[in-house]
């Protein structure tokens, strides 16, 4: 566990007084935010936006100030999480099926740090189910579309019932087993009508990787 928060604290010395923050979701995350409550109690000021209800709750939970969009001009830093990171820092997100949010808040920083542990590193993605968040209308249909692309793909489950994500859609998790191209799979999945994103983020957008080590070094990509 303090490999992620190792990198996740090394992440929050990147924060700045006056910058408008991105926060993350999932365990490594967790720890970031945490790290910035305690940097805000100690007398920095920054806003925040935060990528599902879960972190947005844990913000406030730990006097995190929460800036509505429309009140900021725009992004300075994401810090979040990832499910792979391949050699070129291709990326895997959705675990925890923010992925769109996720999406949107990292593209629209000005520098997006990721935080992970070593056993995110990969040669290639691929390996852990690839997360695509689907419109709940169709998508039997849209279900089909994906299955037709030689994947097997099922819509995630929690707790008997389909997987609501914070944007009232389904999640399919899909198991490529390797990635070789993520630019070209996230633009063809992108064609399937009812998918609204998928969790491949690619490399153009990522600034550092901060990797945590089971023996407490930090290394920065
Ligand atoms: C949330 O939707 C995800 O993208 C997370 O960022 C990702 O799953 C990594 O989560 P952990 O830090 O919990 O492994």
């Amino acid at each position: 566990m303090d490999a992620k928060k190792n990198a996740a604290e090394r992440a929050v010395e990147y924060v700045q007084h006056g910058m408008t923050i991105g926060l993350g979701t999932g365990t490594t995350a967790y720890w970031a935010v945490l790290k910035l409550g305690q940097k805000i109690r100690e007398g920095l000021h920054v806003n925040a936006v935060a990528t599902s209800v879960g972190t947005e709750k844990l913000a406030k939970e730990n006097n995190i100030p929460i800036a509505p969009f429309s009140e900021i001009d725009s992004i300075d830093l994401a810090i979040d999480g990832a499910d792979e990171v391949d050699r070129q820092k291709n990326l895997i997100k959705g675990g925890g099926g923010a992925l769109t949010r996720e999406k949107i808040i990292a593209y629209n920083s000005r520098k997006f740090i990721v935080v992970v542990d070593e056993s995110k590193l990969v040669e290639q993605l691929g390996k852990f189910p690839l997360p695509v968040e689907v419109l709940p209308f169709g998508a039997e249909l849209t279900l089909k579309r994906i299955l037709s692309m030689g994947v097997e793909a099922t819509i995630r489950q929690a707790e008997n019932s389909n997987y609501i994500t914070d944007n009232g859609n389904l999640i399919v998790d899909c198991r490529f087993g390797s990635i070789t191209d993520p630019s070209s799979l996230d633009a063809a999945l992108k064609t399937i009508p009812g998918i609204v994103e998928t969790g491949i983020f690619l490399n153009t957008r990522v600034s550092t990787v901060v990797v945590g080590f089971k023996t407490g070094d930090v290394n920065e990509l």
